[in-house]
Parts: structure tokens; sequence; C-alpha cells
């Protein structure tokens, strides 16, 4: 295979580009690195393109062609839920009209096969534990809007023409495949309880009054090692022809609470954190699980790590990052 990566030297495409190289697949990453780290990349060939301007479609046609690309991941995107409120149309410019321009080089070279980030923050507020794929979408906010948006293109393109893709609806990301490709923004909770512990604060819980067995917030949490492999085996079911299905969520089918995941970071680290309890914050759900049947049955993914090797990986990395520091 000879894929092109947008967003591959971010954190989760990092994860993806290193399955693929140690494959033996062709990789050439597209990313304006506004986010992303040169590091984690190496030597790989990294076409630094923003793909929201208005020459991206050219030169993402060009590179297509020099690659000889017949696959392509799309990870580049803005991804912080907070900024999307502030700054909703560059949201709207970065993720959509950035998708926009990808897809119209895919229709130009003929590329038909597209594995797609989606989020599960296209589901918003759902009232239920366990989260289908076919319930109502109602994102909350702009950034969940841009996903599902992002979505509703390619599969109108996919019903206009000849194209392949898969879109998967990432719950909640966390650890490190590997130290160098870890998670250096300090937005999701692992990183925000490890970060105030090297600074010598405790670990907030934001509220611990929800109707929840000890009260704080369930989330599933899948490890970015199962995640990226999610994208290889969507890549292979692409290669062998059109999905029965093209949308799936990925995660473990299990929530973990926070006051779970602070335990786990506190056995991780062989010392016990205790928490601070704050005020609830607006918008978060009490429970938010996958449900995970349609990416098993269909692509044959499961997520094989638990919540206990997450909290290994993420405290392993953060170690590594302040030795090398
Ligand atoms: N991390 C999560 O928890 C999570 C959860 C759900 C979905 N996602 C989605 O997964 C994808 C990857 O997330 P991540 O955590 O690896 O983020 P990241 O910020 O580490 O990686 C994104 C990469 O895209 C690049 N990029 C951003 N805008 C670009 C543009 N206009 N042109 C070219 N490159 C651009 C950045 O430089 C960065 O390297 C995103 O689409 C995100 O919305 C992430």
């Amino acid at each position: 295979m000879s894929v092109l990566v947008t967003g591959g030297a971010g954190y989760i495409g990092s994860h993806v580009v290193r399955l693929l190289e140690q494959r033996g697949d062709d990789v050439v990453i597209v990313d304006n690195m506004s986010n992303g780290i040169a590091s984690r990349i190496g030597e790989l060939p990294l076409e630094q393109i923003d793909l929201s301007h208005a020459d991206a479609t050219d030169r993402l046609v060009e590179v297509i062609e020099r690659y000889s690309v017949d696959s392509v991941v799309h990870f580049a995107a803005k991804k912080q839920v907070g900024e999307s409120v502030q700054r909703p149309l560059w949201y709207y410019q970065q993720n959509v009209t950035g998708l926009a321009n990808l897809l119209a080089a895919l229709e130009r070279t003929g590329v038909d096969r597209l594995v797609f980030s989606s989020s599960a923050a296209v589901y918003g507020m759902p009232d239920r534990l366990m989260v289908e794929e076919d319930i109502d979408c109602r994102p909350i906010n702009p950034y969940g809007q841009t996903k599902l948006i992002g979505e509703w293109m390619i599969d109108d393109v996919m019903a206009a023409t000849g194209l392949n893709a898969i879109k998967l609806r990432y719950f909640n990301v966390a650890g490190t495949g590997w130290n160098d490709l870890a998670d250096t923004a300090v937005m999701n909770l692992f990183p925000i309880v490890l970060d105030r512990d090297a600074r010598g604060l405790a670990p907030v819980i934001f509220g611990a009054d929800y109707d929840t067995d000890d009260g704080t917030c369930i989330r599933d949490y899948v490890h970015v090692k199962d995640l990226a492999l999610a994208h290889v085996y969507a890549l292979d079911a692409l290669a062998a022809g059109r999905p029965r299905v093209s949308t799936f969520n990925v995660g473990t089918g299990q929530g973990a609470s926070v006051r779970e995941v602070i335990d786990a970071l506190s056995d991780a680290l062989g010392r016990t954190l205790t928490p601070e309890i704050g005020d609830r914050r607006a918008g978060d759900p009490p429970r938010l699980i996958a449900d995970v049947t349609a990416i098993s049955t269909e692509l044959g993914w499961k997520a094989e790590y638990g919540l206990a090797d997450i909290a290994k990986s993420a405290v392993a990395a953060a170690a590594w990052r302040a030795a090398q520091a």
C-alpha cells in the first residue's frame, strides 16, 4: 500500500504511521506542523501543506501522483472543544474546508480509499449508557459539528463517486504506544492529572455527585495503540472493496470513572494521588461508552489494552519525556 497520512506528525497520526511503516507500507505525511512534532516521523517524507489553504488541492494532487498514493488516512484537524467555541469560523475553515480540499484531490486523482478521524463528539449528550452508531447525532460544540459535517460530506461523495471511506468515531483516546509519540498536549484526563502531579498539584474531579457508582463521570478510554490498529484494519477492509458499513465507534465498550482513572494512575506511579473535588463542568454527560459491536463484527477489531495498560504507558512516557528535558 502507498498511504498518504494527513496530520501524520500528530499524536494519533504518528502511531498509525509507525504501524504502517513496521508492516512495510509506503507512507507520505502531509502536515502543516501547527501541532505536529517532526521527531515523531523521523526520516519519512513530510510535505508541509495547510489543507485549509486555497492551493491545497493542487498541491495534494501533485503529492498523490508523485508518491503513487492509493489510500489516505485523514487526521489533520483542530481538536480543542473550548477553542472551537471561541473561534468557530476558524474551526470550520480548518476542519471542513480542509476535508473538502482533500476530497477534491481524491476525486481528481481517482484515489478511492479514505479513512477519516471522527469523534464521539458527534453524539453530543446522548441519553443512553451505550452509544450505537445509528443514534441521532446532536453535537454540542463547533468541534463536534465540524466532525459530523465531515462525515456527511464523505457520505455524499461516496454516494456520487467511487470513493470508499470508513469513518472512525474515537471515544477517549489515551496512553502511548511508543514513548516518543506521546500526547504532549495537556487537554485530556491522563495528561492533565500527570501534569498537575509533576507540578506538585492534586488532581481535580469536576463533580463527584453524578448518578454513577462512585459519583464521577464515566468514559470509554481507548489505548492509542489499539486505536491506531483500527486504522490499519480499516485500510485493509477498504483494499478488499466497498465496506458494508462505513461508520464505526472505536472504544473498548467498557466505562471507567474519573476516580478509577486516578486510581490507575496512582498504581502506575506507585503512590496515591488524592483528588480534590471541584464543581461540575457544563456539558459533561455522566456516562459515555461506545457500543463496539459494529467494528468487531465488520472489521474484526477489538481493543486489547485496558485502563491499567493505558495508565502505565502514560506514566512511562511522561517519565521518558522528563528524562529527555
Ligand atoms: N486526541 C483525541 O482524543 C481525539 C478524539 C477524537 C477525535 N480525534 C481526531 O483525531 C485526529 C488526530 O488527533 P490528534 O490527537 O492526533 O491531534 P494532533 O493535533 O496531535 O494531530 C493533528 C495533526 O494535524 C496537523 N494539522 C492540523 N491542522 C492542519 C491543517 N489545516 N493542514 C495540515 N495539517 C494540519 C497538526 O499539525 C497535527 O500534526 C483529529 O482529526 C482529531 O479531531 C482526536
